[in-house]
């Protein structure tokens, strides 16, 4: 059976991939997951992760787990050994802006050497077709929105971590010149919330949260006294940051949807897809929705700009409906109760 290598595919938008390609009634890929844990949570005495443990039991379906790191090329090797892989889906990185301020090398290891020693993997065993976790923040400060793939890329990026985005991108058109077997297609992501409408798998951050939903969320569910509110001073509706949210499962659909692309022959090389809604939301509106969803409030203070941050960014989305088939279907109130319904099912996340 062919095989689908997922990197990364115990974490946060991994898992809701590897469920959204699951859920298929047609798929025919047996899944292979390659994940170190360092963001990613398995109970003492088990095989596999919680989430993937969880996603078997909701599907019925295997998933086959390697507890292996990406820059462990001997690792990579003995998987691509024993799996007959066709595609891999490169969720695996560090991806917290804050921390690459501190410990940049760690993100240049994990993401670019990690990167690159999969991709030499890849190569030695003739495995071409690569979907790669990209980020609107390649994109830097914009000088236009909404964001189309034709802006120009690694301009005012204002974190390592987005730099390391970036020299992948630039590393994979490199190799996609040096190649024409290469098929890359790079999914620019701009803020994947939410979880599966279950509430069996969503988004479960070490310690506080970064980013805005999970803390929202934490508030709601008391484990937080209040969230603060990074800047009310921008030229943006209310004055608070302005970002696309995008539901997790649409994401995951998006990455069905590319993986489909690689069954059509007119595509080769480097292709950089946005996956947005198109609309942006700011930060009053995201908790607005959310105290709507959860019938909770959510305390905010306003505090000032955290640095690095942009006042507002929204995709351009219409590449992905071109080239895809795909638009993101689900509504603020659907990511809000999504991310609700998981939150407070699972309060300590998957160790509860
Ligand atoms: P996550 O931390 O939940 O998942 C990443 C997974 O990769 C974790 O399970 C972690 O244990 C694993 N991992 C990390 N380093 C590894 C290594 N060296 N070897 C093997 N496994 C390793 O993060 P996520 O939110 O699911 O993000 C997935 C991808 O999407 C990342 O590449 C990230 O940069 C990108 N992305 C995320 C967002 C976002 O806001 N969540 C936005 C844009 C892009
Ligand atoms: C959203 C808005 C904050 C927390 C980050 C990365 C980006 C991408 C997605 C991976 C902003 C405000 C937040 C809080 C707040 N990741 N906020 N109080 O900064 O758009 O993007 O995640 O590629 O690269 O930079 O997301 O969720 O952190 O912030 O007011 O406690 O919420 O200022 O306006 P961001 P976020």
């Amino acid at each position: 059976m062919p095989a689908l290598l997922v990197t990364g595919g115990a974490g946060y938008v991994g898992s809701h991939t590897v469920m959204a390609m699951l859920e298929q009634p047609d798929f025919e890929y047996e899944i292979v997951v390659v994940d170190n844990l360092s963001n990613a949570y398995r109970a003492e005495g088990d095989k596999k992760p919680v989430a993937l443990l969880r996603i078997e039991e909701m599907t019925g379906k295997t998933i086959q787990f390697y507890e292996v790191d990406i820059r462990d090329k001997q690792g990579l090797n003995e998987v691509f050994g024993k799996h007959d892989v066709h595609c891999v889906v490169h969720f695996a990185a560090l991806k917290a802006v804050g921390e690459s301020v501190e410990k940049p090398l760690e993100y240049c290891q994990a993401n670019i050497t990690g990167t690159c020693t999969l991709f030499e993997v890849m190569r030695d065993h003739r495995v071409y077709n690569l979907i790669y976790s990209s980020s609107c923040t390649v994109y830097g400060e914009p000088e236009r929105l909404p964001l189309d793939e034709e802006h120009p890329t690694g301009r005012g990026i204002s974190s390592p971590y987005g730099r390391t985005k970036y020299f992948c991108e630039e590393i994979m058109k490199d190799l996609c010149a040096s190649d024409p077997k290469w098929k890359i297609i790079s999914l620019r992501y701009f803020n994947p919330v939410g979880a599966h409408p279950s509430g069996r798998i969503g988004e479960d951050p070490n310690g506080i949260p970064n980013n805005l939903m999970p803390f929202i969320a934490q508030v709601a569910v008391g484990r937080l006294p209040e969230l603060k509110v990074f800047g009310t001073d921008y030229p943006t509706i209310d004055g608070t940051g302005v970002r696309d949210y995008i539901h997790v499962v649409d994401l995951a659909d998006g990455h069905v949807k590319a993986l489909q692309l690689f069954h059509r022959n007119e595509f080769s090389g480097f292709c950089p897809i946005n996956l947005g809604t198109g609309t942006g939301y700011s930060v009053y509106q995201v908790v607005a929705a959310f105290e709507a969803a959860s019938g909770r409030r959510v305390a905010a203070a306003r505090a000032p700009r955290r640095a690095g941050d942009l006042a507002a960014n929204w995709a351009a989305p219409a590449a992905a409906a071109r080239l895809l088939a795909w638009r993101a279907a689900r509504s603020l109130r659907d990511m809000c109760a999504d991310a609700w319904r998981w939150q407070s099912a699972n309060p300590d996340g998957y160790r509860g």
